[in-house]
């Protein structure tokens, strides 16, 4: 099966070059890149086995779906010099995670169709990330045309592809930072913490090691739920976040919570502590709702 698309690519980067080898070597059509730097454009279309186009016009003749893979700064300059052309009828995307197809303003006078597909995968390496990409979800949003087109092309993909909104992107986004990257910067004010207390670096990371891996895997391990008298099946789901949760604020231990925070002598800690301390004490509240966890929240909150 091949999807009925001709995919041009505009930024031959680490994302434009791994999506084109990876969409090509599973049947779809790529014609080609443009790129801001000649050279290494031509690097992508070798190793693609696709063609490079010296100009934006020339790569727009040969294709109806146009994937722009710049930064994302250039990403309104690409389009607002695109739309100036004949792009009636062609699907123009971007794969940013922090902008929404709003970006490509007044795009209903131009005839084409706009969407943003973000990829929810960290690709550091231009020639090699596509051997990992399997595993990887799209999230898309968009106009419904656009979004149809993209879901001829995932048809032939064994990527998960989720749907989000074009309004809520921005938030969509938080959460992929704070998932990835703020759960990085945790883990490193645990590894200093860690110093402070005189345990050499190497060994913290030793220590946490299981700690950090068993939590992530206990949240993402999934659990049948029972299929209903009406003979509904089993499903299974995920354990999720309340049902993992251990610890003292898990506990309601408030005498161990305070020795915590008189113990944390730099500010920022001690902010994180008490903001990430009150959504734990949510997940509590969740995982126990017989239980009260008002002195908790007032001593995350106030003291
Ligand atoms: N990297 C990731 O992990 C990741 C993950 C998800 C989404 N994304 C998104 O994917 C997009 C691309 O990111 P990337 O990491 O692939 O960036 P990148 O490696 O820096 O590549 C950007 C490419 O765009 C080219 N370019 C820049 N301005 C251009 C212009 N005006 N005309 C034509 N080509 C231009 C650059 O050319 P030069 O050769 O001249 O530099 C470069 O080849 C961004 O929107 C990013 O937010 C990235």
């Amino acid at each position: 099966m091949e999807a009925d698309m001709k995919i041009g690519i505009i930024g031959a980067g680490k994302v434009g070059t791994t999506l084109a080898k990876y969409v090509k070597d599973h049947g779809a059509c790529v014609t080609g890149f443009y790129n801001r730097t000649e050279s290494s454009g031509r690097e992508s279309a070798e190793f693609t086995g696709t063609e490079y186009f010296t100009t934006l016009d020339s790569l727009m003749k040969v294709s109806d779906t146009l994937f722009i893979t710049t930064t994302d700064k250039e990403i309104e300059k690409v389009w607002d010099c695109i739309a100036k052309k004949n792009v009636k009828g062609k699907v123009i995307c971007h794969f940013s995670g922090s902008l929404s197809s709003d970006i490509f303003s007044n795009w209903e006078e131009t005839g084409a169709y706009v969407c943003s597909v973000h990829p929810i995968y960290a690709f550091s390496n231009k020639f090699t990330a596509y051997q990992n990409l399997t595993g990887a979800a799209f999230a898309v949003e968009g106009h419904r045309t656009a979004l149809t087109r993209m879901q001829e092309l995932f048809r032939l993909l064994p990527n998960r592809i989720v749907e989000i909104s074009t309004s809520e992107k921005v938030k969509y986004h938080a959460a992929t930072s704070i998932a990835s990257n703020h759960v990085v910067g945790l883990i490193s004010m645990a590894v200093e913490l860690m110093q402070e207390a005189e345990i050499p670096e190497a060994s913290a990371y030793e220590l946490l090691k299981p700690l950090v891996e068993n939590n992530v895997k206990s949240i993402f391990e999934k659990e049948t739920q029972e299929g209903n008298a009406s003979g509904t099946e089993q499903t299974a789901e995920y354990r999720g976040c309340a049902q993992a949760l251990t610890g003292p604020i898990e506990r309601n231990d408030t005498e161990t919570v305070r020795k915590h925070l008189k113990h944390l002598d730099r500010r920022q800690w001690e902010l994180a502590y008490r903001a990430v301390g009150t959504a734990v004490t949510e997940l509590a509240e969740k995982k126990h709702p017989e239980r009260s966890y008002e002195t908790m929240k007032k001593i995350l909150g106030h003291e």
